[in-house]
């Protein structure tokens, strides 16, 4: 078998004209602001990315930019100031912080209305108690992904390969509130191949560039990449060894070209359905 490429490109394109749609009929636009802090190059180019993909679909975006010395006071006083404006419905705060700033402080200070990450706990306890909230944005691209391609997800057997606050612990809530049977492996779990070999849906994300081995792979599963490591030779690849997966898969999601694209575009989602929601007259 070789499997059927998910083409995230494809996906993400559909889903940003899908908002710009949406935006255009709004009568304002969303506000989002990405703060960065320092000069991490990987960074750079995601933040760019963010405010470029968030312009065209019609937000009114712009990147905060501060010095690598900036305290975790002079971050907080910046987070204080976009949570009390009302021009801005959108607040992500750009990952990794530099050593003196603690993440878990700054992303528990965004309101959680306008956090565009669905990092705050309150967002998080959210998603694990099934009420509705805002989501991580890359797990809920995969979700995005596994629609489009037709996978099945009620009753399935579904594995995620790794345990981050960013992908790996949302990603299992999402799949489980669609009725999967979810089972979450890391570093310290016995056998991984075997209870990888298990999944009909397997999601990898640990961030080891090509990890998950072709015998890993059950005959027609459904593979989503989440990884994105950059080897010596300067190739870009997953955490899954593609063609190996692909000879045993039914669906795959490639790197590059798969669950990037996506992640942006559930940003730019985020932003719209919170601006949506701050914005709507309540108690009517
Ligand atoms: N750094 C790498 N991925 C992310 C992400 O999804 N959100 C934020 N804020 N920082 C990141």
């Amino acid at each position: 078998m070789t499997a059927r490429i998910i083409d995230g490109k494809a996906v993400a394109a559909g889903l940003r004209q899908r908002i710009a749609a949406r935006v255009a009929g709004l009568g304002y636009r969303p506000g989002l602001r990405v703060v960065r802090v320092g000069d991490d190059p990987a960074s750079g180019v995601y933040v760019r990315n963010k405010d470029k993909a968030a312009k065209e679909v019609g937000f009114d975006s712009a990147t905060i930019a501060l010095p690598a010395e900036t305290t975790e006071a002079e971050l907080l006083a910046v987070v204080a100031q976009l949570n009390a404006d009302p021009a801005v419905d959108g607040i992500l705060v750009q990952l990794p912080l530099p050593p003196q700033i603690r993440a878990e402080v700054v992303i528990s200070a965004v309101a959680p209305e306008k956090d565009a990450d669905g990092f705050h706990p309150l967002n998080a306890g959210r998603l694990a108690s099934g009420q509705a909230g805002l989501v991580p944005c890359t797990p809920k691209g995969v979700m995005h992904l596994l629609a489009a391609s037709g996978a099945v997800l009620p009753g399935a057997r579904a594995v995620v390969l790794g345990r981050s606050n960013i992908v790996g612990r949302p990603m299992a809530q999402l799949l489980l509130a669609a009725d999967c049977t979810v089972t979450i492996v890391h570093s310290r779990t016995r056998d991984l191949p075997a209870e990888c070999r298990r999944a009909e849906i397997l999601v990898a994300a640990v961030g080891r560039a090509e990890m998950v081995r072709g015998d890993w792979i059950a005959e027609g599963a459904t593979v989503i990449d989440v990884g994105i490591n950059r080897l010596a030779d300067g190739r870009l690849v997953g955490d899954v060894a593609y063609a190996e997966a692909a000879a045993r898969a039914e669906a795959i999601s490639p790197v590059p070209g798969g669950v990037g694209p996506m992640t942006i575009a559930c940003l730019l989602e985020n932003t719209l359905d919170a601006a949506i929601a701050r914005r709507a007259p309540r108690g009517g």
